[in-house]
């Protein structure tokens, strides 16, 4: 089984409130029906769950009553961010169904605390790919939290004990500085416990991502590799890369695993 997580940056256009990338999906999901093994597909939030929670700082939890607002919307936002990709996903002959991600998992302090793993578990059982997806949840300490779709791939990798995870991203993988801001950086083809460390040091972080953008994911996927689950980071803009991941040949992008 494979966990397959589609970022907020690829499947939307994150500067562009509320900007969906049709045809990126479309491809995407074209990709995806390439492969005919077990799968769980989650996606973000990008600019249909991002500028909403952080206008209400949701990630802060419960201050005052006007963050509600925000609240009812992100979920909202996400919910109809998900039909886009669900029905994209449809239209490509994949048997999906979405799973209202803040009705199967609550969180303490931003930590899941349980997720329902029932209905994930028995749609796959009958050949069905569940679909989650980042998004507001309830929270016993804060209220409420913003639940990243990375952090949701590896708690599903980790307790389904998925073969691998892949991350699609609109990035080659992870460089060895931020490319962002410094020029000339260099891919890096494997993250493991020889460069971690350092390479977690060399990322910035990401202004407006409420959940720790390219860092969060190596941290959540650092803590995957612990426990023994491999995952990769692919270009998902770049054609035919997600499938090559998905078939389990040779791609370009970073994985991360402990090395032997
Ligand atoms: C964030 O999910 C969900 C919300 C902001 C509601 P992610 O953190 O997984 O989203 P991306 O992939 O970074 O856009």
């Amino acid at each position: 089984m494979i966990v397959l997580k589609l970022g907020g940056s690829l499947i939307t256009l994150k500067h562009k409130k509320f900007s969906f990338r049709r045809k990126v999906m479309e491809r995407l999901a074209a990709e995806i029906g390439d492969y005919k093994g077990k799968l769980i597909i989650i996606h973000g939030g990008g600019s249909f769950g991002h500028p909403l929670a952080y206008e209400y700082g949701l990630n802060n939890g419960y201050e005052d009553e006007r963050q509600i607002d925000g609240v009812v919307l992100t979920r909202l936002a996400m919910e109809r961010l998900n039909d886009k990709v669900v029905s994209a996903l449809l239209d490509s002959g994949i048997k999906a169904v979405s799973l209202q991600t803040s009705a199967l998992a609550f969180c303490r302090g931003g930590e899941i605390e349980r997720l329902n793993l029932e209905p994930v578990k028995r749609f796959l059982d009958i050949g069905i790919t569940p679909v989650l997806y980042g998004d507001v949840v309830l929270d016993s300490a804060k209220g409420f939290c913003i639940l990243s779709g990375d952090r949701i791939a590896v708690h599903l990798s980790r307790t389904l004990m998925a073969d691998r995870a892949i991350m699609a991203i609109d990035k080659d993988g992870i460089f060895d500085r931020d490319p962002n801001i410094t020029k000339g950086t260099k891919l890096l083809a494997e993250v493991n416990q020889h460069n971690y460390q350092e390479v977690l040091r060399s990322l910035g972080s990401v202004h407006g991502d409420v959940t720790g953008g390219i860092t969060g994911k190596l941290r959540e996927l650092w803590l995957l590799a612990e426990d023994g689950i491999e995952s990769i980071i692919v270009n998902g803009l770049v054609p035919g890369r997600l499938q090559k991941a998905l078939l389990g040949q040779e791609v370009k992008g970073t994985r991360i695993r402990v090395a032997p």
